[in-house]
Parts: structure tokens; C-alpha cells; sequence
């Protein structure tokens, strides 16, 4: 079990590093304890390529949500292939989605932020909470850019929510740099990244943006930005 006296110490060590250092030198330390939590994202899709050029059985997982895009499953089939790879798939409780679904509805999200907290908690957080068990860091493809709720976000953080070390090894990523290595390396991505989706969650959550709209404008298009988060992010 890791504490979190652990983190000014590890940013100050990696900070000149390239993500690829960062994450050998996690692999190596945390071995069986560290995974990738891939939500199939751009981010994820190129952390996914430098771990499994490091190690194929370091534990890469994604949480299907069960309203997830047919082009996400795709990717996933993709994935797998391209880097002889497992990734793991985690679903919710069936009980606590059948409860939801029928005292809320279906799409009970578009409601209010409450359901549609309480769906992101029942459908991500707690099988979330499952993917955790016995590691010791989670490796997320968060960048400071991506929006005004993660500007503060750190290279290594200390989860206090799940007593976890979480590495964010593009945090100083642009947007540029990410799909310059996408095509450098000719990276498998979700098509949608194509067709206007900059950035991808649920089906019934993510609309395509305008030309000149901020990165996650179509996540949960019609709540304000401060809350735009599932919860996966909160301190
Ligand atoms: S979200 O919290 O708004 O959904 P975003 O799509 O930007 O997050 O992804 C940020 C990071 O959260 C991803 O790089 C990934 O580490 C994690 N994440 C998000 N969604 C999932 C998912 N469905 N499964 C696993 N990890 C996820
Ligand atoms: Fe539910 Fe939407 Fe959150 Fe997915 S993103 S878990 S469908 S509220």
C-alpha cells in the first residue's frame, strides 16, 4: 500500500522525463499493482501503445458503461489485436441499473445533474472501485487542457477518494502533440475522432462539436462546465 508522502517526491524525480520513461519506471516500480484505465480515447490509445511496447501484461481496463458507442467496441476489438493484448472490461451491477432505470427511467441523465451523477456513480464509479482492488496506482490520460476542471491536475496525484496514486503521464500534453504521436506511430483510434467527437464517452452523453467549440463542449452539451465531470476526477 503506497501513502501519499510518496507524490512531491515522484514529480520531483520525473520531472524532465518523456511519458514513456515515466511509465517504464512505474511499471517497473509497481509491476502488478499499476493499470491503465483506458476509457478508448485518444489520451488512452497512445498510453496503451507505450505500455504494451513496455510490457503486453501490464492490466489495461475500460468501464463499459452498457450505452457505450458500437465504434468504441470496435476499437476495443482493434486494440487487442493490434498489441496482442486483453484489455479488461468492467459493467455495472445489473441490480443497481435495474433499480435506476425503472424508478428514474432510461435516460434519466437528461433530467438533472443528480441522475445524471447518480448514473455516472452506478454505471462507472463503483465498478470503478472493483477495477482498483489490489493495485496501487491507476494511469489516466488526463491533460491540464482539456478543460478549466483539470487545469490543476498534476504529472503523479494522490487519489485521497481511493487511497491510490494516480499517474497522469500526458498532462502536459496539447492537443497537437497528442495526434502528431497518434499518426507518427499510426495509432489505432475511435473513428468518431474523425467525424467531429474530440473527445468520447456514452452514446446518449456525447454530442460532435462545431468547428471552434472547447475540446469537451459535447460532453453533457446541456450542463454548465464547472460540472462536467463523472466523478472519475473528483478530489
Ligand atoms: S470523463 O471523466 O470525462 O469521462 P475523459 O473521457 O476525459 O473522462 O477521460 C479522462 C480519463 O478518465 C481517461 O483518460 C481514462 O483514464 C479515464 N476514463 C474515462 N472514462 C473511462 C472509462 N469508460 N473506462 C475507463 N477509464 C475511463
Ligand atoms: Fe450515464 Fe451518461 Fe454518465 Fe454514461 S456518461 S454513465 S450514460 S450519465
Amino acid at each position: 500500500m503506497e501513502s501519499k508522502d510518496i507524490v512531491s517526491e515522484l514529480n520531483r524525480k520525473l520531472k524532465n522525463k518523456t511519458p514513456e520513461q515515466i511509465i517504464a519506471f512505474f511499471i517497473e516500480k509497481y509491476n502488478d499493482k499499476i493499470a491503465l484505465s483506458s476509457s478508448l480515447g485518444a489520451e488512452d490509445q497512445i498510453l496503451t501503445h507505450m505500455i504494451a511496447s513496455i510490457n503486453k501484461s501490464t492490466k489495461i481496463f475500460t468501464l463499459d458503461t452498457g450505452r457505450c458507442f458500437q465504434e468504441s467496441y470496435d476499437l476495443i476489438d482493434k486494440t487487442n489485436k493490434k498489441y496482442d493484448i486483453k484489455i479488461q472490461i468492467y459493467f455495472p451491477d445489473n441490480e443497481q441499473v435495474e433499480k435506476m432505470v425503472n424508478e428514474k427511467g432510461a435516460n434519466l441523465f437528461y433530467k438533472s445533474v443528480e441522475n445524471r451523477k447518480l448514473c455516472c456513480k452506478i454505471r462507472k464509479l463503483e465498478p470503478l472501485q472493483r477495477a482498483f482492488k489490489s493495485l496501487d496506482v491507476w494511469i489516466c490520460g488526463l491533460r491540464q487542457a482539456q478543460s478549466i476542471t483539470r487545469i490543476n491536475a498534476k504529472l503523479v496525484e494522490w487519489d485521497e477518494k481511493n487511497n491510490l496514486i494516480k499517474l497522469n503521464p500526458l498532462i502536459e500534453w496539447t492537443e497537437e502533440q497528442v495526434w502528431k504521436y497518434i499518426k507518427e506511430k499510426d495509432i489505432p483510434y475511435n473513428v468518431l475522432h474523425d467525424k467531429g467527437y474530440p473527445s468520447i464517452g456514452c452514446k446518449p452523453c456525447t454530442r460532435a462539436i462545431e468547428k471552434g467549440e472547447d475540446l469537451r463542449a459535447g460532453r453533457w452539451w446541456w450542463e454548465a462546465p464547472e460540472s462536467k465531470e463523472c466523478g472519475l476526477h473528483i478530489k
